[in-house]
């Protein structure tokens, strides 16, 4: 089912300008903002950004919602926590080349068949992920650039950038976010490596004792190491990897008590052995990267036969939740000055709450055509319509009825601006768009 099938299809071109404040808002009132300058415009047959064309087919979900984000370039705001994470985390890589404007605009050579990842993956699909079309999507991951960062011939390097996924909708998943990579490689010579590593340890001691840090990973044939790697080569790459994470980790989370990090072993189409890193903040643990030692058919892609490298791919908003105090994802977006001019370049600082504008709350419930239902194609349609304005999108009430076996679904919307107090009547008027789409675009039977 194509989520955005209502938006996409239009008779006149719609034009927006991706700053626009409160553009979403747009969208719901149909009143398009339009813009000659930079921006975006999707057409009958294509969808235009900054006048590249890029067709559309049966793949196409993209949505001026999300592309109305492309240029808002959070981590390169120098006030703002992602900004000033990134430049942190740059700091402390010293000498590594940093690339922060790749366009997010990627081919699907880029963001999965260059990283190895099989025809059938589910990351893949549709309801994860925002198409152009068949060939092109919006980056899920800083990954889509490894290939391109291998070949410009540094031997270790950062990528930043903002990446794009559909997801639910609450105060941690927002479809756009932003991640780091990094990559380092080597001569395939152990002792080499290891002399490196050994200096590299050595400069760069782990000496606060705040950080309470558990591996008891080992490496064995569930993650093993590759067929055409040696395990005396492997050992010190990875020391290395674990090493820089740690390292990173510790400077980062340096005036945080008792912070607790563990190491688990993960599995990723590029990386093997694989692993992710986890903090234990407010009563859970929070997944905040996966790394591993990259996949030796990856390195010769770049045409490096010869080297042995790691990797690793880091979510910005986690960390800068847990380090700036930040409880809601959306306030990264905010342009409220409240929040804004909060924040200091190179300083990590707590952030300072300040009162929320009044929630407006509705529910729709229906019954379902048939016993499927895909959450995250839901919460893209109610975003689709409502844009930034919805905050959470939660189930409340799952029936089915014991004679006729329908399933009726009752979902709790929140609505919610960070800028400015919601009419009642605005929300009604959206609310009631939520309504008709979800008719149109899941054939339910509203209740
Ligand atoms: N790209 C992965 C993700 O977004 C994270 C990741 C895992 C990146 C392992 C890496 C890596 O570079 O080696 O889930």
């Amino acid at each position: 089912m194509l989520v955005s099938a209502s938006l996409l299809r239009r008779t006149h071109p719609v034009v927006c300008r991706s700053s626009a404040p409160v553009s979403l808002l747009y969208l719901a009132r149909r009143q398009w903002y339009s813009s000659s300058t930079t921006g975006f415009e999707f057409k009958d047959k294509e969808v235009v950004v900054d006048g590249v064309k890029y067709p559309k087919d049966e793949w196409t979900n993209v949505t001026p919602t999300v592309l109305s984000k492309l240029d808002r370039k959070l981590h390169l705001q120098p006030r703002n926590p992602i900004c000033i994470i990134r430049h942190l985390i740059e700091s402390h890589f010293n000498g590594y080349k940093c690339f922060n404007n790749l366009s997010p605009i990627v081919t699907t050579q880029q963001n999965f068949d260059d990283l190895l990842i099989p025809a059938d993956h589910p990351s893949r699909t549709k309801s994860d992920n925002y198409y152009f079309n068949k060939d092109t999507v919006l980056r899920a991951h800083t990954s889509a650039h490894q290939l391109e960062g291998l070949r410009s011939g540094a031997d270790k390097f950062l990528i930043s950038g903002d990446v794009y996924r559909r997801d639910e909708i609450d105060a941690s998943h927002f479809p756009v976010f932003h991640q780091m990579e990094g990559l380092v490689y080597f001569d395939n010579d152990p002792a080499k490596i290891a002399a490196q590593v050994q200096a590299d340890i050595e400069s760069n001691a782990l000496n606060s004792n705040n950080i309470k840090l558990v591996d008891d990973t080992v490496i064995k044939p569930s993650n093993p190491i590759q067929e055409r790697h040696m395990e005396e080569t492997v050992k010190p790459v990875a020391a290395h990897l674990k090493h820089s994470i740690n390292s990173m980790i510790r400077t980062l989370f340096a005036d945080e008590p008792n912070l607790e990090v563990r190491w688990i072993d993960a599995y990723f189409p590029f990386t093997s052995p694989s692993w992710e890193v986890e903090i234990y903040y407010k009563g859970e643990w929070l997944e905040v990267l996966g790394c591993g030692v990259v996949q030796q058919a990856l390195m010769d892609k770049a045409g490096l036969h010869n080297k042995i490298g790691w990797a690793f791919g880091m979510g910005l908003e986690r960390l800068a939740m847990v380090l700036f105090g930040i409880p809601d994802i959306r306030l990264f977006w905010s342009q409220d000055e409240r929040f804004v001019n909060q924040f200091t370049p190179g300083q990590i600082q707590k952030f300072q709450p300040f009162s929320k504008y009044p929630p407006c709350i509705k529910d729709i419930s229906f019954w379902l055509p048939e016993n499927t239902w895909n959450e995250n194609n839901f919460c893209e349609v109610i975003r689709g319509v409502a844009g930034d304005l919805v905050e959470n999108v939660k189930i409340i009430d799952d029936f089915t009825h014991p004679k006729t076996k329908r399933r009726s679904l009752c979902y709790r919307i929140l609505y919610r601006s960070m800028d400015r107090s919601v009419t009642n009547e605005e929300i009604n008027e959206i609310q009631e768009n939520v309504r008709t789409s979800v008719q149109k675009e899941f054939s339910v039977e509203l209740r």
